[in-house]
């Protein structure tokens, strides 16, 4: 995507170093974070200065294509094997990170090369798969329709175009007039700081809403569609997504509101039959307790923003079962939630 004139991918590999947008400066700075090792690469992904599903994936496989570089002169097989379970180890429910590692190591088996290919095919398949959910996705939305979405499945979360929110960038390619409704995203805030920031810089019309407001607005018919990523789906179509989207769904069905996922094919996990097995990720409890901004001069800052002596609980993501999901949007087409042959499908 675009910002300032320039194209950009989210996270590049030049070399042996890897680039990315520094996502948590946005909305108030757009800078570029650059990793020499795959050290650094693990470290960014764990402290979410790239993040979504696809781009963790992306980051990870240039993280495992870095590690058979630094390699290359000891030639040592337990450090490769470290650095695939560092890697792993980095965030434990995105799908994509597995995929991507798995597939540059075993690709590095037989060269430094081969790792860094297959690497780069991986972000080049990112970008492109998202790019085709926003062809097929786009067909759900009509003109004067209002989405509303949850988090970040943006360009941000993926290597360009991203998933829920591409059909929005192709509806809005082709003209067709919308509107979005953002769901803030407590605790990280991704949707108030990142999808909109996303929107506003392909100018699309939009809103921040707090995270208990969408049944609200579906109560009084204002939402015709909803639209979120997925950052696992198990073979029975049940969805992994970021923490808040089973309220939606649910509130969603009950609105008789169509709920979709938008998620490659990396994103589904062939060895997962149902959501009760996805592994959630629990987070440094600091990011309910407090927010991060800038003062009128532009400084960042981070405040208490809750009873200090209280506790607090951080799960990352919920689970949202196959039943309350209209379809998923793919790379390859819309495919119906509870079609429990998910994995088939695709063969
Ligand atoms: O914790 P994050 O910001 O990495 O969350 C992952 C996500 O971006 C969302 O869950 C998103 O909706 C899934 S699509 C990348």
């Amino acid at each position: 995507m675009k910002v300032n004139g320039t194209d950009y991918r989210t996270v590049w590999m030049e070399g042996s170093t890897v680039f990315m947008v520094e996502q948590n400066l946005l909305p108030f700075d757009f800078a570029i974070y650059r990793c020499m090792d795959y050290e650094c690469t693990c470290e960014a992904i764990k402290t979410m200065i790239v993040r979504g599903a696809g781009a963790i994936g992306a980051a990870a496989g240039f993280a495992m294509a870095q590690a058979f570089v630094q390699n290359m002169k000891e030639k040592s097989a337990d450090f490769l094997a470290k650095a695939k379970t560092d890697i792993e180890a980095t965030r434990p429910t995105a799908r994509n990170l597995f995929y991507a590692v798995d597939r540059v190591f075993n690709a590095g088996l037989q060269s430094v090369e081969h790792a860094i290919i297959e690497a780069q095919q991986i972000a080049d398949e990112d970008a492109q798969s998202s790019r085709m959910i926003g062809q097929y996705g786009s067909e759900l939305i009509h003109s004067g329709f209002a989405i509303e979405t949850h988090c970040n499945a943006g360009w941000l979360a993926f290597v360009d175009y991203g998933t829920a929110l591409s059909p929005i960038y192709t509806a809005s390619e082709q003209g067709k007039e919308i509107f979005v409704y953002v769901d803030e995203t407590r605790p990280r805030g991704q949707g108030a700081r990142l999808t909109a920031w996303e929107l506003a810089n392909e100018n699309i019309p939009h809103a921040i809403i707090p995270d208990n407001a969408g049944a609200h607005l579906m109560s009084l018919g204002k939402v015709d569609l909803m639209i979120v990523g997925a950052d696992r789906i198990a073979m029975n179509g049940d969805v992994a997504n970021k923490i808040g989207t089973l309220e939606k769904a649910i509130a969603a069905h009950y609105y008789g509101i169509p709920f979709y996922v938008a998620a490659p094919l990396s994103t589904f996990d062939p060895d997962c039959p149902a959501g009760n097995e996805i592994i959630i990720e629990e987070r440094n409890k600091d990011e309910v307790r407090m927010q991060t901004g800038t003062d009128e001069k532009g400084n960042m800052h981070s405040v208490t923003v809750c009873h200090p002596g209280s506790k607090a609980l951080n799960p990352a993501f919920d689970v949202t079962p196959a039943s309350l999901i209209t379809g998923i949007i793919t790379e390859r087409g819309i495919i119906k939630a509870d079609e429990v042959e998910i994995g088939r499908f695709f063969g």
